[in-house]
């Protein structure tokens, strides 16, 4: 997620300074502020944070599907392209296509009124120069790869006819249409039960070894990050606060809200652990960001630079950046009110404890 690429391969996606701002009757919402990132193929890139981070809308924003309100700026770049702000006809090429999403509510992306065999063949037939008939047995077994059981009966039935659970795995199987070089994933396994979701963690893990398909995904289960992703960008207030390997993160943190984060999540191997530790207090007004750091109110480390200077993310070691005044974090044995628990072991499957 540094400017440079780390040597896997192409740079697929380049996000510069990203600002998304949406206006309301109260004022404006600063959504994501000066987000940069970017992803290689055969990368994955996990996104974590609390409700409300802004994890959702930077992926909005950079597909070009913000609501009405809402405004972004600064740079995208696709495959070297510039995408933000293109008209939705020169998108339309692009987005669904070679870069998909899967969103976090199924019927954004699905056509209530449509059968759901009219909605693939038709970007199959589009795009990929298909035969009818070639369409249809390319869908089917889409579905049938995303376990929708009796694939064939069930291609022609409209969206409302599946459950929330066989729509979620719809919306996957449409998001592969194509065959994509980058997917968002935004939390595309939670309304799955746990063995569907293994399955399509693993359906992921078969793209990005087989397509070198880029992967970012948006998710509350930092057990998702930690068995699918390489690296990890945790979000406050709609900023990167800690970016870098998912394994240095996971065994040291370096922005308290990382710890924290962390610190909540239930642990397996934790013999009569019965509490979840949690972050005390709220994220701030996203209308009203305080002078100096988002996290000041909450954060076990907080001094008086916090509260004047706002932290700029900076590097503190190869491919590792962090937004925090402080050098480092002391020992999480120390005592801080936050580093109480050890952060999870990064093979544990487990859910995180926020919304
Ligand atoms: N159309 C809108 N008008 C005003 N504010 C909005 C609009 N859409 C989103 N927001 C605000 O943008 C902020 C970031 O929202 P976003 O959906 O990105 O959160 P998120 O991190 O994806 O949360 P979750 O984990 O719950 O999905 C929130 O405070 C949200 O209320
Ligand atoms: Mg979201």
């Amino acid at each position: 997620m540094a400017a440079t690429t780390n040597g896997t391969g192409a740079r697929v996606l380049e996000v510069t300074d990203l600002d998304t701002r949406f206006s309301t009757p109260d004022g404006e919402v600063h959504a994501v502020n000066s987000v940069s990132f970017g992803i290689d193929e055969g990368e994955s890139v996990g996104v974590v944070g609390e409700s409300g981070s802004g994890k959702t809308q930077i992926f909005l924003s950079i597909m070009g599907l913000l609501a009405k309100n809402g405004g972004a700026s600064g740079s995208v770049r696709y495959r070297g392209q510039e995408i933000l702000g293109l008209p939705a006809r020169e998108l339309n090429k692009i987005r669904g296509v070679t870069m998909s999403m899967i969103f976090q509510d199924p019927m954004t992306s699905l056509n209530p009124f449509l059968r759901i065999s009219k909605q693939m063949t038709e970007v199959l037939v589009e795009h990929k120069g298909m035969t009818e008939d070639q369409a249809r047995a390319r869908g089917i077994e889409l579905l049938d790869r995303v376990g929708i059981p009796g694939a064939k009966a069930r291609f022609d039935l409209y969206p409302h006819e599946f459950s929330g659970g066989m729509r979620q795995r719809v919306m996957i199987a449409m998001a592969l249409l194509c065959e994509p070089d980058l997917l968002i994933a935004d939390e595309p396994t939670t309304a799955l039960d746990v063995t569907i979701q293994a399955q399509i963690l693993e359906l992921m893990a078969d793209l990005k070894r087989d397509f070198r398909t880029a992967i970012i995904m948006i998710t509350h289960d930092l057990g998702v990050v930690a068995g699918l992703c390489d690296r990890v960008m945790v979000m406050y207030a709609g900023r990167v606060v800690e970016k870098g390997a998912v394994r240095d993160i996971y065994y040291r943190p370096q922005h308290p809200y990382s710890l924290g984060l962390l610190s909540s999540m239930p642990r397996l191997d934790q013999a009569g652990a019965t509490q979840l530790n949690t972050i005390p207090g709220q994220p701030p007004n996203l209308q009203a960001l305080p002078e100096g750091c988002a996290y000041q109110d909450r954060c076990p480390f907080v001094f008086d630079a916090c509260r004047i200077d706002e932290p700029g993310l900076h590097r503190i070691e190869a491919g590792r950046e962090k937004a925090c005044h402080l050098e480092a974090l002391p020992d999480r044995r120390a005592g801080a009110p936050d580093a109480s628990s050890e952060a999870a072991s990064s093979q544990t499957a487990v859910q995180e404890g926020q919304p």
